[in-house]
């Protein structure tokens, strides 16, 4: 059964920007794209850069650390569609951020 974890105030992710939260001992990277919120693996496919800390356009975001990009919508490595993070569902209730797993 899906478990829903709370894992951030709405309001602790501006729009058009990330943050990392953990949950269960796993970083996952949040963004807030015009109030809808997504939800990825935060380590880069790469060498595990950190990408709630990269830099959002539109649905797409590049890792700080060499420059991968990736769509927060689905995961996928823009580059190279056949690297894919994990994405989780995300439901925001009454201003809070939920992950469901
Ligand atoms: S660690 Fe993300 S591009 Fe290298």
């Amino acid at each position: 059964m899906a478990e829903f974890v709370r894992v951030s105030a709405l309001s602790d992710i501006p729009p058009g920007a990330g943050k990392c939260v953990e949950v269960n001992g796993k970083p996952i990277a949040l963004f807030n794209i015009d109030g809808m919120v997504f939800a990825i693996d935060n380590e880069c496919l790469h060498r595990q850069g950190p990408l709630a800390e990269g830099e959002l356009e539109g649905h797409v975001v590049t890792c700080p650390w060499h420059g991968w990009q990736y769509d927060v919508r689905t995961g996928e490595n823009v580059f190279d569609r056949a690297l894919r993070l994990e994405t989780y569902e995300v439901v925001v209730e009454d201003g809070e951020v939920k992950v469901v797993l």
